[in-house]
């Protein structure tokens, strides 16, 4: 056994920051391709060949808070929408329809619903048959998370973007990390099957806190987690950043994988803005086994723009969902059909 998979063989029996961040570090061509075909076996053992796809609905650009990476925060002059829940009902419908049994429901933290709202949108959807509701709306009252719940609502997605508490409350004005633990420690404990999520490459973090945040991920024993890199708003855009921080993401998936093992990991959209070829490829050949497609209608989609370049070809259509089968079909994967629950005893 080769010096690499012994310790590969240990972070995956005891993981710790040291043998993370020695992977983070690493930009031998030898050891990265250890650390992805073993992530590749992990994801193999546990979640076998199943592709599951999640499709992504887009419903507010509203916004109460000011992330300053988000090109949807409050203070941006940008037009806003938001989809009536009548008519967020009638597009689940068609994506129901076109055979997706997970439905993500995700917006800026628009007050504008009510719990009401929520419970009527969450019942309307859960009324059209089998189908898995995932909402990523933000931090809200635990009693609200438990109105959603109980109305039927089967997972929610709240990503904690970097576990460096400096750098969260530098990057989210008036939000903390500790509260945004809180909530996934709430939504856990309610039953959610509950997802998370860093980004990669945020101007002053450090591979160390990135190290720590995968291993906040075991802890928080989440059952999906979604890490892309981060995508700057402007110019800085230059090619040999996002190819850093595509390797970068690239090692995060795996060792994610290495460290969590049943866990549902996405090759997320921004992934695909760094890199539209190859990258889904390559993510779900290093331990990905979800993928997302966006279907939210045009005339809203466009108005959603977290960040520049949010691709098109994350835009689900026939052509697009037919790609995405036959570039399962030849890296030996199927797409699934089911819901995609989550791995864990528990969930
Ligand atoms: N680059 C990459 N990802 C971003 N997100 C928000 N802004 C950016 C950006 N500039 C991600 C965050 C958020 C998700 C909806 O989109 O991780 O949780």
């Amino acid at each position: 056994m080769s010096d690499q998979k012994r310790l590969l063989e240990s972070l995956y029996n005891e993981p710790d920051t040291e043998k993370i961040l020695y992977f983070l570090e690493s930009e031998d061509s030898g050891v990265l391709r250890e650390l992805y075909s073993f992530a590749d076996e992990i994801r193999k053992i546990y979640t076998g060949n199943a592709i599951h796809l999640r499709a992504i609905l887009e419903f507010s650009n509203y916004c109460r808070q000011g992330c300053l990476y988000c090109g949807i925060r409050n203070s941006m002059k940008i037009r806003r929408f938001r989809i009536s829940p009548d008519e967020i009902i009638e597009i689940s419908k068609t994506i129901f329809q076109k055979g997706y049994r997970t439905l993500v429901l995700q917006s800026g933290e628009d007050p504008f619903y009510s719990t009401e709202d929520y419970v009527k949108i969450i019942r309307g959807i859960k009324s059209l048959g089998n189908i898995a509701i995932t909402l990523s709306i933000g931090e809200k009252q635990e009693e609200e998370y438990r109105a959603y719940f109980h109305a039927g609502a089967d997972r929610f997605l709240l990503k904690h973007e970097t576990s460096d508490p400096v750098l969260y409350s530098r990057l989210n004005p008036g939000m903390s990390l500790t509260n945004r633990i809180k909530c996934l420690k709430i939504l856990k404990s309610i039953g959610f099957q509950t997802g998370g999520g860093i980004m990669i490459g945020l101007p002053g973090q450090t591979k160390k806190s990135i190290a720590d945040d995968i291993l906040l991920f075991k802890d928080l024993e989440l059952d999906m987690i979604g890490s892309g890199p981060y995508i700057p708003e402007t110019g800085l855009f230059a090619e040999d950043i996002s190819r850093i921080q595509e390797e970068l993401t690239y090692k995060v998936i795996a060792l994610t994988r290495i460290v969590t093992k049943n866990t549902h990991l996405p090759s997320t959209t921004a992934l695909s803005v760094v890199n539209e070829e190859t990258a889904r490829r390559n993510a779900l050949s290093r331990g990905a086994n979800v993928i997302m497609p966006n279907e939210t209608p045009e005339k809203y989609r466009t108005l959603y723009q977290i960040y520049p370049n949010k691709k098109r070809t994350e835009v689900s259509s026939a052509d697009f969902l037919q790609e995405l089968r036959e570039l399962a079909f030849s890296m030996g994967r199927v797409i699934s059909d089911e819901r995609g629950d989550s791995l864990k005893a528990s969930g």
